[in-house]
């Protein structure tokens, strides 16, 4: 039905309210418009494991792990140039590779992926064999982790830990806002947003953003008559700045600034600046909303083995104890924290 709607109006605004409630899997992602009742809540976000920051100390959290597997691009172009790649060019191969992804047909690649391993096996040739079974793992993984469980995305989990904030038609700052799907989120659920998204990979903006389907449907805040409502991309009022977040030169005038993936790609010397990066833009009274990737076996191995897609920088996976700690520490007091399908999620404000 939802992807009926979507066939017939590719381009336009192919839902309506009686579509609210569904969800459906679609050859690229996930359509889900089913929202959570109060019961459910706690199936899509874990709340407020620590019930006292100032406690914490890092010898009680240990530090975050290191994802030290790097993708062949990366390795072939630290060889190639002899040094280290620096971080804007490692964000240039990240975003290309991870876009591709968000692009393809995953039933047919994995037809197609299977078709291939059972040709390379025909071959006798390890090497090929090796890179078919590969091939097939990834393809099978994108599907369940992307397409069927939505962990990247993950609408529901993410309404869970954005609602409830103080805020009438924000100004929204998105940190490296790649496709700016998390801001994009926080603008149906508090219409009327202005959105500033910046990302100094300008395909970000040309590319990952502009081919961010304008018929995905995020679910929001009708606020005429305080019930759900279906929003688009075309529907939200955004700018898009490509520049290296230190050259922003913005005054305290955002209700909400935001990250997803962020933090954890910076070494702890930096860590203090990026936290502060945050608190700079925001008006009296406003929310830092910031996300990581959690530090789980099943993310770890994901790591490793989307590492040709995933890992071209450098890269930690953490708890949200240790998240909050960097946070804590460096003058934020942490009002919600928890924990959604693959992320974890602190809303903050300057203490
Ligand atoms: C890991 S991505 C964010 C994850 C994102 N949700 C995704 O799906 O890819 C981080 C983004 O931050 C951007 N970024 C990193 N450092 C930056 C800086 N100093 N200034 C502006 N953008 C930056 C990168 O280009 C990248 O697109």
């Amino acid at each position: 039905m939802l992807e009926e709607a979507i066939r017939s109006e590719p381009n336009a605004s192919p839902f309506d309210e009686s579509h609210i409630g569904k969800t459906e899997l679609i050859n690229q992602y996930r359509i889900d418009l089913r929202h959570y009742s109060e019961k459910e809540y706690n199936k899509f976000v874990t709340m407020n494991t620590v019930k006292d920051w100032s406690q914490l100390t890092w010898k009680d959290v240990r530090k975050p792990y290191e994802v030290k597997t790097y993708s062949k691009d990366r390795i072939t172009w630290e060889k190639n140039h002899a040094k280290e790649m620096d971080p804007h060019t490692s964000w240039t191969f990240f975003n290309k590779a991870f876009h591709e992804w968000f692009q393809k047909d995953v039933p047919a690649e994995m037809q197609e992926a299977k078709k291939q391993f059972f040709s390379s096996i025909r071959s006798f040739k390890p090497s090929q064999v090796k890179q078919a079974l590969g091939d097939v793992v990834k393809i099978q993984l994108w599907n369940y982790v992307h397409r069927m469980q939505d962990g990247i995305w993950d609408p529901r989990g993410k309404r869970a830990l954005f609602e409830g904030l103080d805020v009438k038609h924000p100004r929204i700052l998105f940190l490296g806002a790649a496709e700016g799907y998390e801001a994009m989120q926080l603008a149906a659920m508090y219409p009327e947003a202005e959105v500033v998204m910046v990302d100094y990979d300008e395909y970000c903006k040309t590319t990952r953003f502009a081919d961010f389907p304008d018929s995905y449907p995020f679910l929001g805040e009708n606020p005429a008559t305080g019930s759900q409502k279906i929003y688009y991309k075309n529907d939200f009022n955004i700018e898009y700045v490509v520049d290296d977040i230190r050259n922003l030169d913005y005054g305290k005038e955002f209700d909400i600034v935001l990250s997803v993936g962020l933090l954890e790609h910076f070494p702890d010397e930096y860590k203090h600046e990026v936290v502060d990066w945050h608190r700079k833009f925001l008006k009296d009274g406003g929310y830092v909303v910031m996300t990581t990737p959690r530090s789980q076996v099943r993310s770890k191995l994901y790591y490793q083995i989307m590492a040709d897609v995933m890992n071209h920088t450098y890269r930690e996976l953490m708890t949200v104890e240790q998240m909050g700690l960097y946070m804590y520490e460096n003058g934020l007091d942490i009002l919600r924290h928890g924990y959604i399908k693959v992320h974890n999620g602190i809303i903050a404000k300057p203490r």
